[in-house]
């Protein structure tokens, strides 16, 4: 029996045992090579691919930024509820780019703390902590009263405190707490701030309103959700929607005056407005997790509310709603007039400001739209009450300016 060959690359003279195949070994151990690395490369490249897509998938979450580099150096500005989250974000760039910033926030402590983070990363020192609760009509009003002693103008005015899907309480002047803070508070505080506002013009309000407004409906014959509370569903989701009819509604009033009005939702951003979220242990962890991957980054969160404050190519845009920094149509129920309309009477007499409008014929000046006295059953603690009826040479625009300031 004839010796194998001496395969290719084995030392010759190498004597294999019978029925061994070097040939076949040597093949076997090239493929067997060629094959882990065709694994590795095909496993890197599924890795790779993952990883592209991953980063694309955060970025589109991220939304596009404000990238102009437009400064706003001296301009007066008030942000509501920026101790945290998307409010501290829009403070934060704003301050960068040289304004002069009213912090109006609940809790002084908190506000000074997120002030001096400010202050420290922006290097502005135009910075100012001011006592807000838009939970309570009195506090609105001190804040207002306030700032004005201590400045002539406002060019610009961001809305963006807010509060959602907690439990059912009530503001200190008796309204669903929801409603109260997230339109009530903004809707007398813009409206006592208006004659600085049109002072100050070109000037803007911008107001954080959320898509849960696409769940609202107004609620008219239980405004309050007393018979009803959903707390997302129902409240905060009506709560958003009245920021929107509010914008449409005040866009027309400000008309060719240069102040403009336009809303937002800043999209779904990792804050703590959730703080009331009162789920299983378990959900908590995984949406905590979770967001932090799939919920947009307060800062991103921040741009939209950025654009509509600083954009000059916005100045003259109004009554619009954006998200993603891009203007969006409204469904038929965000952009009703007679809704709009009616929340806006229903508002003047729950915080307690002299109509604007004369009310609809055939309703009593003095009744609200469910048929109640004003101030009683709104529970409107101010007295105030809207009992006031004004003639109609009373009722221009300006004029009621001048009465509520
Ligand atoms: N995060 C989102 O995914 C999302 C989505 C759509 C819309 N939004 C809207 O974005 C805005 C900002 O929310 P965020 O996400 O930044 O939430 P956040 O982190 O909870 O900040 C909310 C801010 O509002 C303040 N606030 C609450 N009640 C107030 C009151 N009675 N008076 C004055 N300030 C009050 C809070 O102050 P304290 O810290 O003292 O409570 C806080 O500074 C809200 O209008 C919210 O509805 C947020």
């Amino acid at each position: 029996m004839s010796e194998a060959a001496t395969p290719p690359g084995s030392v010759p003279g190498t004597v294999f045992p019978p029925g061994f195949d070097p040939t076949a070994e040597s093949v076997e151990k090239t493929l067997c090579f060629r094959g882990f690395w065709a694994w590795f490369v095909l496993i890197l490249l599924i890795a790779l691919g993952i990883s592209l897509f991953m980063w694309l998938l955060r970025k589109c979450i991220q939304g596009p930024a404000y990238r102009k580099a437009n400064r706003i150096d001296g301009k007066v500005v008030i942000v509501t509820g920026c101790n945290t989250g998307i409010g501290k974000e829009t403070v934060l760039e704003l301050a960068k780019r040289g304004a002069r910033v009213y912090m109006a926030c609940r809790d002084p402590g908190r506000c000074e703390a997120a002030r001096l983070d400010i202050m420290d990363r922006s290097r502005n020192q135009q910075l100012f902590n001011r006592t807000l609760d838009l939970g309570s009509l009195q506090s609105v009003r001190s804040f207002v009263e306030r700032f004005k002693a201590e400045e002539s103008r406002l060019d610009i005015l961001i809305n963006n405190a807010g509060i959602m899907a907690c439990p059912r309480t009530l503001t200190a002047d008796g309204y669903e707490q929801q409603f109260g803070v997230n339109h009530l508070g903004h809707f007398l505080l813009t409206n006592l701030l208006l004659d600085r506002l049109k002072h100050s013009s070109p000037s803007r309000i911008v107001v954080v309103s959320s898509a849960a407004h696409l769940f609202g409906r107004i609620n008219r014959e239980d405004l309050m959700s007393e018979k009803n509370y959903g707390k997302f569903f129902g409240a905060y989701s009506q709560s958003k929607l009245a920021n929107i009819l509010f914008t449409r509604k005040l866009s027309t009033i400000l008309k060719d005056t240069g102040v403009t009005v336009n809303c937002c939702h800043p999209g779904v951003v990792r804050t703590e407005l959730n703080r009331h979220f009162a789920g299983p242990g378990w959900m908590k962890s995984v949406l905590q997790t979770g967001s932090l991957y799939f919920f947009k980054t307060p800062k991103a969160g921040a741009q939209t509310s950025l654009r509509l404050a600083l954009d000059p190519q916005l100045e003259h845009s109004t009554g619009g709603y954006y998200s993603d920094c891009m203007r969006f149509p409204l469904v038929p129920w965000a952009r009703n007039m007679q809704n709009a309309d009616w929340l806006w009477r229903e508002s003047e007499k729950l915080v307690g400001l002299p109509p604007l409008e004369p009310p609809p014929a055939g309703q009593n000046p003095t009744q609200n739209g469910n048929g109640t006295q004003n101030g009683a059953a709104s529970g409107n603690g101010n007295g105030n009450g809207s009992a006031n009826p004004v003639s109609r040479e009373m009722q221009s625009v300006e004029t009621v300016v001048v009465n509520r300031s």
